[in-house]
């Protein structure tokens, strides 16, 4: 962790790493990356995101019941929020925790990705069962999956469309 990337070179150089060592992040690293995600803002700072650290071999495996796409990482992230915490917009009672347990996955994958760890967001899982995995209270729901590790190659991220295609001036 002895340099940090610069923003511009965070936001080029991440890409969702499938290959990991096999090998814990070190704690200092790990920290670095959840007090990075605690600094996401959320709606009206309710703050409702949890984020269970899973590097327990034994739940590691049983994560592999949920999800296929741990890719025998030594530390994963399931990142949640508790329903009962998050702001609801009230003229359409539309709940944010899912944005702001996002917005926390962003920050996790970017602070991870400036200190040269892997990441990647996972969507692909079984909300039960990594419920049940992990004992999480009912009134949580499960965002993403994020496995971190030390790379195991380098490579660029997926193309992108261009601006034109994404952007609307009116
Ligand atoms: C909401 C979300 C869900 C995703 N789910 C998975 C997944 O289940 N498995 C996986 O391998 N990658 C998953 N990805 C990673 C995307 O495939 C990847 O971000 C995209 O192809 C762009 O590639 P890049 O991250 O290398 O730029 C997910 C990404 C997002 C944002």
């Amino acid at each position: 962790m002895e340099s940090k990337k610069m923003f511009q070179d965070v936001l080029e150089s991440r890409f969702s790493c499938r290959s990991f060592e096999p090998k814990k992040i070190s704690l200092e690293e790990l920290n670095y990356i959840l007090e990075m995600s605690r600094l996401a803002p959320t709606a009206k700072n309710k703050q409702p995101q949890r984020i269970v650290v899973v590097e327990n071999e034994g739940l590691l495996e049983r994560l592999k019941e949920a999800t296929p796409f741990t890719f025998d990482a030594k530390t994963v992230l399931v990142v949640s929020y508790d329903k009962d915490s998050c702001w609801i917009r009230k003229n359409d009672s539309k709940s944010y925790g899912e944005v702001d347990a996002t917005i926390a996955i962003t920050h996790i994958l970017l602070a991870a990705t400036s200190i040269d760890i892997g990441s990647v967001f996972v969507g692909v899982f079984d909300e039960q069962k990594v419920k049940d995995i992990l004992d999480l209270p009912q009134n949580y729901g499960v965002v993403g999956i994020v496995p971190l590790g030390y790379p195991k190659e380098i490579k660029p991220h997926n193309t992108r469309l261009d601006l034109e295609e994404l952007v609307i001036y009116k």
